[in-house]
């Protein structure tokens, strides 16, 4: 049988752990032949609670969880972690500003990024749920100088995983039926889905919705879609978000479907004028680990005017950051 793969969670105790610990002891992550060690990062205030999920993840009795441990010093969680899930942010009060958002998670997100370089497996991957998740990863990955900064990824795959529901919903199709949909730039309400290469059962998308219904009705519901949850359920989305923490880190792992890509926010090599070192979402196609950004793809003015908006919100979380001295 294959060995234990040790996975390390992030703000564990969380709305989105509550539902992603359990996918991931079930083998919705790793595949149903691979033996799962969970190590669970918390504030100290949330330990007691995250023990009574260890408790109920032990009363599952899964096959394939070995061992769990919690603790609140990142170092000790991360000591030879494969995989870790940085879910765990700080979530925005009433009346915080976006820089004091930037500055509370910015201390997060530079000791759980020196603690990953210290700490962790050699061949660590390290993925982050936590909002704002793009510029988190930022700043996790330039405090871990010994890790390729092509180890490190941000989730936009809840939006990209809106976005086909969204389009097999307006077409009458099957979500399997959807392929090659993009979403660019940040995770934010300027992301951008694309829909100029996707295609519903190998017809273009383009030929099959208007122009006016994508950007009247697609692009806004897609950006607007949590505050839609959290407003129709009283808080936010998370069974939804663990599960696309789940698919972007199993293919991440295990590799993408054969014949359609994915969206991820990863490092800039520059492709697509995306300025180089960013962390924003791209289209990617991914095996056992590492990822690639999908190239030569067509983009028209309406995408290039997006993305680009996009893409500037971005720099100014980074030369926000910058200015903070977290880079
Ligand atoms: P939550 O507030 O229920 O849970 C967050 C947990 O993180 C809390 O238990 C808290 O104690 C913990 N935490 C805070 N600081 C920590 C630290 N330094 N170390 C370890 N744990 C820490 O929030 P929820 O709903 O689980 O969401 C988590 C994050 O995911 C939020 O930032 C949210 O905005 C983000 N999110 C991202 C999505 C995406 O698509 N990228 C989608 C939905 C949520």
């Amino acid at each position: 049988s294959l060995n234990p793969m040790t996975v390390a969670v992030t703000g564990a105790a969380g709305q989105i752990g509550y539902s992603l610990l359990f996918r991931i002891a079930n083998g919705d992550l790793l595949g149903r032949e691979r033996p799962v060690r969970l190590r669970l990062l918390e504030i100290p205030s949330a330990l007691p609670a995250l023990e009574g999920t260890v408790m109920e993840l032990q009363d599952c009795a899964f096959p394939l969880l070995r061992d769990v441990e919690i603790g609140s010093d990142p170092r000790e969680v991360f000591d030879g972690a494969q995989l870790a899930l940085l879910v765990g942010a700080r979530p925005r009060a009433k009346g915080m500003e976006r820089g004091d958002l930037l500055e509370a998670n910015g201390a997060i997100f530079t000791e759980q990024g020196r603690a990953l370089n210290d700490a962790a497996h050699d061949d660590v991957r390290v993925v982050v749920t936590g909002n704002p998740a793009n510029t988190n990863a930022l700043i996790a990955q330039r405090n871990a100088p010994d890790i390729p900064a092509s180890r490190f990824s941000a989730l936009t795959r809840l939006d990209h995983n809106r976005a086909v529901a969204m389009l097999a919903e307006k077409t009458g199709a099957s979500v399997n039926d959807v392929k090659h949909l993009s979403v660019w730039g940040n995770h934010s309400a300027t992301q951008y889905p694309d829909l100029d290469h996707a295609r519903v059962a190998g017809q273009p998308a383009t030929e099959l919705v208007s122009r006016e219904w994508v950007t009247e009705t697609f692009i806004p519901t897609v950006a607007q879609r949590g505050a839609a949850i959290l407003q129709a359920r009283g808080a936010s989305s998370a069974a939804s978000a663990a599960s696309a923490t789940i698919d972007h880190a199993r293919d991440l792992m295990l590799g993408n479907p054969r014949g359609d890509w994915t969206s991820m926010a990863v490092v800039s090599d520059g492709s697509y004028g995306v300025p180089e070192g960013l962390i924003s979402s791209f289209p990617v196609t991914t095996s056992g680990g590492d990822w690639s950004i999908v190239q030569g793809l067509e983009i028209s003015e309406f995408s290039r005017a997006r993305i680009d908006a996009s893409v500037a919100e971005l720099e100014t979380e980074r030369a926000a950051v910058t200015e903070l001295g977290l880079i």
